[in-house]
């Protein structure tokens, strides 16, 4: 358990180390926290790995994230651990459950030896990634941290690597449950304008259903914002989520399509509504998103 869960501290420029620090989220949040002043350093296992890192500015520490005394080495000296590990299928391959195997694998054993690692190195602080998809079909009603869970498909690992996070971790744990990211780098927001291109939706719900979205600059001032909010669980995600049928008339109107072909919506997590909120992290942290992800992102990516 946390040991100073609620209560609110202010952490100043920190040594942070990040694992996931390569990816879309992960690259973004080392900008934003090393332009800030703090002493970021970014796990990899690559060559090319460490070469993004170089670029950033940043230096590279070596580890095998499912490894907890390599990961240990790694955040030696760390007062903030920061997990952005994911390994998310190409959008061709996300239905095919065999392909979330190395997520899986991710957010339950390497979050457990992240957190312990953490814990002996004694870091204060540790950041875990989440999904704001762990909720139960809401209708229209809003959804805070407290709102029931349902997890289910590809999100029962991300609440696994939160209770690791929670756990077996005893500093401050702060997790953060993204909502959708959208970006022009992300690999399934560009998928999903190439499917409108063909005139077809890739939402997974129904047309009234909301769907939690989020802009990937957006998520990485939230991790930024994660170094000072009290410990806890935060939603992040457009602050007024749209539904799948404002998504779609917004993405079809930027792809130049009348009207995007639905798909028969599915039983998953990814086709519940869920209108969540992210008051918490506003009211904690100031945190507000700066783009209506879900229906705005669009005009920027496809011109
Ligand atoms: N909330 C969301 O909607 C959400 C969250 C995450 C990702 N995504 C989507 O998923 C797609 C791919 O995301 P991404 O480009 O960030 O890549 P990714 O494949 O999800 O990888 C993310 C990070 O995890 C690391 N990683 C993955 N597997 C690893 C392993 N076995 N061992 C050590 N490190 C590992 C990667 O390092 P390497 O560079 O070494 O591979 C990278 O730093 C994008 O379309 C993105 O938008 C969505």
């Amino acid at each position: 358990m946390s040991r100073s869960r609620g209560v609110r501290r202010q952490i100043g420029m920190s040594r942070i180390v990040i694992t996931g620090s390569t990816g879309v989220i992960g690259r973004r949040a080392i900008r934003e926290l090393h332009a800030t002043g703090h002493h970021v350093r970014g796990v990899t296992r690559s060559a090319p790995g460490r070469e993004r890192l170089a670029s950033l500015g940043v230096d590279a520490v070596d580890a095998d994230v499912f490894d907890e005394a390599s990961l240990s080495r790694a955040f030696d000296g760390a007062e903030v651990v920061i997990n952005l590990l994911t390994h998310i299928p190409s959008a061709d391959r996300m239905a095919d459950p065999s392909a979330w195997a190395e997520n899986d694998r991710l957010r339950t054993k390497a979050s457990a030896a992240i957190a312990r690692a953490a814990q002996a190195a004694r870091a204060r602080r540790l950041v875990q990634e989440s999904i704001a998809f762990v909720y139960a079909d809401g209708g229209d009603a809003w959804l805070d941290e407290d709102a029931p869970l349902a997890g289910g498909g590809v999100t029962t690992s991300a609440l696994t690597a939160e209770d690791h996070a929670r756990e077996m971790f005893d500093g401050d744990t702060v997790v953060l449950r993204f909502g959708l990211f959208l970006g022009p780098d992300s690999g399934s927001t560009l998928a999903t304008v190439e499917a409108a291109r063909r005139g077809t939706s890739i939402a997974a719900g129904p047309p009234g259903a909301y769907r939690p979205t989020l802009w990937l600059e957006d998520a990485a001032s939230a991790v930024a914002t994660a170094l000072s909010v009290p410990a806890g669980t935060y939603n992040v995600a457009d602050a007024d989520p749209p539904t799948n049928a404002e998504i779609d008339a917004a993405l079809a109107a930027a792809v130049g399509v009348t009207a995007l072909r639905p798909r028969t919506p599915g039983d998953g997590p990814m086709s519940r509504s869920q209108r969540v909120s992210s008051r918490r992290l506003r009211e904690a942290g100031g945190w507000a998103p700066r783009l209506r992800a879900g229906t705005e992102i669009w005009g920027r990516i496809t011109t």
